[in-house]
Formats: C-alpha cells, sequence, structure tokens
C-alpha cells in the first residue's frame, strides 16, 4: 500500500521497504510548515533509529527503491541520506549500499525513549567541529567528490605523462586540463575559447597576482569595489599597484562613480569585479550596469578583472553570462575561475582567460614564481571534467546548497528580524546580514568568538575602516542542518 507522500496536508505517511530483513518498515513523516522535504525525511529516518525499529547496521533501501514508494523525487531521497550520512547517523559502504551507523547505541535493545537534542543520554555523537565557522562563503568539502579524484589521481601518477618525465612542462598548465576547461567554460560560462587562452594558477589567488603584476606600469591604480574581497588587494598591492575604492550599493558596483573616477584618475588601467555575486554583498550586477560598465571599460581603455568565484551555485533562474561573454574584441578582460567553491579551497585550482598578449605576459611571471602547476592534480581534474563527475557534484552541490540556504534564510528570519534584515541572495553561499541602525557588527562578532563562534563582520570588506559596513557575510553552505541550527542559536545569544 502507497500513501501519497508530502501532499498539501502537514502530515504524510510513507511505507519504507526494509532491505534484508524482508520486513516492510512504515514511516510517518511530519513536514514543519516551511521545512524543505528532505529534511523532514531525515527526521524522520532519525526518529525510527532512536525508536529502535532501526537498528545499527540495519541496510536502508536504495535510494532509487526508496523514492519509488514514497513517490518522491529521487534528488530529495539522496538529499536526507546525505545530510544523515554527514550527521554521522548512517554509513555508506561502497559497492554493499547505506546502512545505520554501527557506532551508535542500540536504542531498541536499551528501551529508551526517544532523544533528540545532543548532550542527552544515549544520543549519538553529533558531527561537526567544537568550533563553529559561519566562514564568509565556503563550500562544503564532505561533499567533494573525493573517491573519483583519489581514483583519478592515481591513473595521472601512473600515466605516461609522468612516469616518462614527470618534470616540467608547459606553464600555462596541463594541456588536458585546459583542454578539459575551455570545454566547461564554453558550456557553462558561453566563453567562446579554446586551451591556448587559459593559464592554470594555483587558485585564482595567483591569477589575481599575475593580472596585476601584467598591468601595472609605474604608478598604475585597479578600482576595486569597497565592501569587497580583501584578498584580491592584497594580491594587488603585492604588485605594487594602487587601490582606489568605488562604492557598492543594492545594484552592485556604483559604475557612475567608476566612470568619474576614469575621467578623474590618469593612471587608473583597471577595474576589479565580482559582477556574478558581489562579493561580499552578494547582489547581482544588472545588465543596464553591465553595459555601462563594458562601454566606461572601451572608452577609458580599463582592462576588467572579473572574478567569477562561484558561478556554478545559481539558485534562482540561470547563472548570468560573465562580462567576459559580453565584451566585444576591444575590450580587455581578464575572467577568472576557481575550483576552491566548487570542491574546496584546499584543492588549489584556479585558471584565468584573457587576451593572448596578457596571458602570455601572466604566464611568464608565473614560470618566475613557479615553473609549473601540480602535473598529476591537473590531470586528474582533467578527466574528472572531461568524464563529467565535476558537473555531476555542481549539480548535487547546488541542490544541497539551495536547501540549506533556504533552511539558513528561515532561520535568520525567525531568530533576526527585529535586529537584522538580508535579502535572498539569487545564488552564492552567503548571505548579507545588514544590522539595524545603532548595532556594531564588530562588537557583536567578538561575543560570537567567545562563545566558540567565528562569524566575518563588515569591517573585514572594506576600505574604509572608519566606516564600516554593519553587517555579517554568513556562509550558509559548510554546515549542516544541525551544525547551522547551533550556530544561527550561538550567534543570537552573541547579539544585542
Ligand atoms: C571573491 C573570491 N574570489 C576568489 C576566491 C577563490 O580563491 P582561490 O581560488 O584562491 O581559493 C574566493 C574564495 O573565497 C573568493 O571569495
Amino acid at each position: 500500500m502507497l500513501y501519497p507522500a508530502y501532499s498539501k496536508e502537514p502530515v504524510a505517511k510513507y511505507w519504507m521497504g526494509r532491505m534484508g530483513g524482508g520486513t516492510a518498515l512504515v514511516i510517518e513523516a511530519r513536514q514543519e510548515a516551511g521545512e524543505p522535504v528532505f529534511l523532514a525525511l531525515a527526521r524522520a529516518i532519525i526518529a525510527e533509529i532512536e525508536r529502535g525499529r532501526l537498528k545499527p547496521g540495519d541496510p536502508l533501501p536504495g535510494t532509487r527503491a526508496l523514492a519509488k514508494s514514497l513517490e518522491l523525487n529521487r534528488n530529495t531521497v539522496d538529499a536526507a541520506y546525505h545530510e544523515l550520512l554527514m550527521q554521522g547517523w548512517l554509513v555508506a559502504e561502497p559497492s554493499r549500499g547505506t546502512f545505520v551507523a554501527r557506532d551508535l547505541p542500540d536504542f531498541g535493545s536499551k528501551r529508551q525513549s526517544p532523544v533528540t537534542s545532543a548532550g542527552q543520554g544515549g544520543s549519538p555523537p553529533r558531527f561537526g567541529p567544537a568550533t563553529l565557522n559561519l566562514s564568509d562563503g565556503a563550500p562544503d568539502p564532505r561533499l567533494a567528490p573525493t573517491v573519483p579524484l583519489a581514483q583519478a589521481l592515481r591513473r595521472a601518477l601512473a600515466s605516461p605523462a609522468f612516469m616518462a618525465g614527470g618534470g616540467y612542462g608547459d606553464p600555462r598548465g596541463d594541456p588536458l586540463l585546459r583542454e578539459a576547461l575551455a570545454g566547461y567554460l564554453k558550456d557553462e560560462r558561453g566563453l567562446a575559447l579554446g586551451p591556448d587562452d587559459i593559464l592554470v594558477t594555483r587558485g585564482s589567488q595567483m591569477a589575481l597576482f599575475l593580472a596585476a603584476a601584467a598591468l601595472a606600469r609605474p604608478g598604475a591604480v585597479i578600482a576595486v569595489e569597497s565592501p569587497g574581497y580583501s584578498f584580491a588587494w592584497a594580491a594587488f598591492r603585492a604588485a605594487g599597484v594602487r587601490l582606489v575604492g568605488v562604492p557598492v550599493d543594492d545594484g552592485g558596483i556604483d559604475v557612475a562613480a567608476l566612470e568619474r573616477l576614469a575621467a578623474s584618475e590618469p593612471h587608473l588601467h583597471a577595474v576589479y569585479v565580482t559582477p556574478h555575486h558581489q562579493y561580499p554583498t552578494t547582489v547581482t550586477l544588472g545588465a543596464a550596469r553591465r553595459l555601462r560598465l563594458l562601454e566606461v571599460a572601451r572608452r577609458h581603455r580599463l582592462t576588467i578583472i572579473e572574478d567569477d568565484y562561484d558561478h556554478e551555485y545559481r539558485f534562482d533562474g540561470r547563472p548570468v553570462l560573465p562580462l567576459a561573454a559580453r565584451a566585444a574584441e576591444d575590450i580587455c578582460v581578464v575572467h577568472l575561475g576557481s575550483l576552491s567553491k566548487l570542491i574546496a579551497p584546499g584543492i588549489r585550482i584556479g585558471y584565468a582567460v584573457a587576451p593572448p598578449t596578457l596571458l602570455r605576459r601572466m604566464a611568464d611571471r608565473r614560470e618566475a614564481l613557479d615553473r609549473q602547476g601540480d602535473l598529476p592534480l591537473e590531470r586528474a581534474l582533467g578527466e574528472l571534467i572531461l568524464d563529467g563527475t565535476l558537473k555531476r557534484h555542481a549539480r548535487k552541490a547546488r541542490r544541497i546548497y539551495q536547501l540549506r540556504r533556504d533552511n539558513a534564510a528561515l532561520l535568520l528570519t525567525q531568530h533576526f528580524s527585529t535586529v537584522a534584515d538580508f535579502t535572498l541572495p539569487a545564488g552564492g553561499l552567503a548571505i548579507w546580514l545588514r544590522l539595524k541602525a545603532g548595532l556594531s557588527a564588530e562588537s557583536w562578532a567578538m561575543n560570537a568568538t567567545h562563545l566558540g563562534l567565528s562569524v566575518l563582520p563588515g569591517l573585514r570588506f572594506t576600505l574604509d575602516a572608519a566606516r564600516p559596513p554593519e553587517a555579517f557575510r554568513l556562509g550558509f553552505a559548510s554546515l549542516d542542518e544541525a551544525e547551522l541550527a547551533r550556530a544561527i542559536a550561538l550567534l543570537k545569544q552573541a547579539g544585542p
């Protein structure tokens, strides 16, 4: 018998086929108002474990079978299992399936009543670090495709390309990765390019430095968004460039202000922008400002350094095509990307796409710093792009992060609506929470640190320390549901 799953009724019942035992287990799940379905399903499975009806080591049905019997999308069941794997309630055993974690207490044999909060007797250990970090929009490395990456790395280390020399190759990066990236960027970002238009770098941080170094002349100025990305500022300064801040409002960088600056500053060579999801405010630069920005760049011969660091994470609507895809030939755009958000910041792979002369200058400087990149890692990632692993990972991560964004937005609305507000970001891995007048983000963040929560106040993102934005950039993607709930509770405790 099949009950309708998550109809408009707040309560839904399910059949859950139980593998191995041959018996059928009925799960009753209640979806709280506004709660994503996958979390409701995850809670229902936890409740069955706590009741002792699912015991340590019990097999769970495959996601396809469970989705079918529940009349749910398989992605929903996938996301529920994923949450439970990350929280330590379930374990996945390669080529065997998914099981209730064996290190949990057997709630059934001890006849314990259900416990739901951490720290109560018999509660399983919760996943997560002792100190919570709301980050600035980091991804969750626990979702990363580490198994295929390790396999691809092993193949790369055994490949003739490595074995027959393994030595110094092309300073622009492994040809296979550049070929793969060219196809990927064509499909995903509408960039018309070939492998020779790409320079692979150690993270986009290196590309920021190389771009500024290749552009720099004595006294050169780069305009940057303020508030903005301070690591880019550090890279530009290290390359000997002077910075001038351009204000950002709720439409993104103020292009009219940039135009005034370009008219009055003869040494202005370039402008650095994060148009897809402005860092830190998350705003997408609209079509009118994009066109005007391109026109200002053309008229004043400015190079646009476009940092598209989290392009893949667009939740509402389609990703916006980069400036690099729209720019005419007479406008110089250096388009930068990174695998730090797509996989994890520990994978130090970034890339730059630029016109040939500028790319050559950047490659020469890269060679002076580091003769070539990490050959096996680059080959392995090239393979994962070509065989579709990275795109599949992006799809899965996007789904999970969208649910986490919605959950974060719900919690922020519930707990902070009297002291702060925010605009739901259409994409990216953070929410910009603006505090009401009279509140100090800096002292709030300091209180949070004492409670074990790391959170970044507006001061971290401004060139104008005397007038920092009273706001937090809250990364929601690296924390699972339980961790995020704890982080928000601590943030509330630290607040006014
Ligand atoms: C604005 C911005 N650009 C680029 C990056 C990625 O830097 P990298 O590729 O050096 O890890 C980040 C990561 O946090 C970022 O926030």
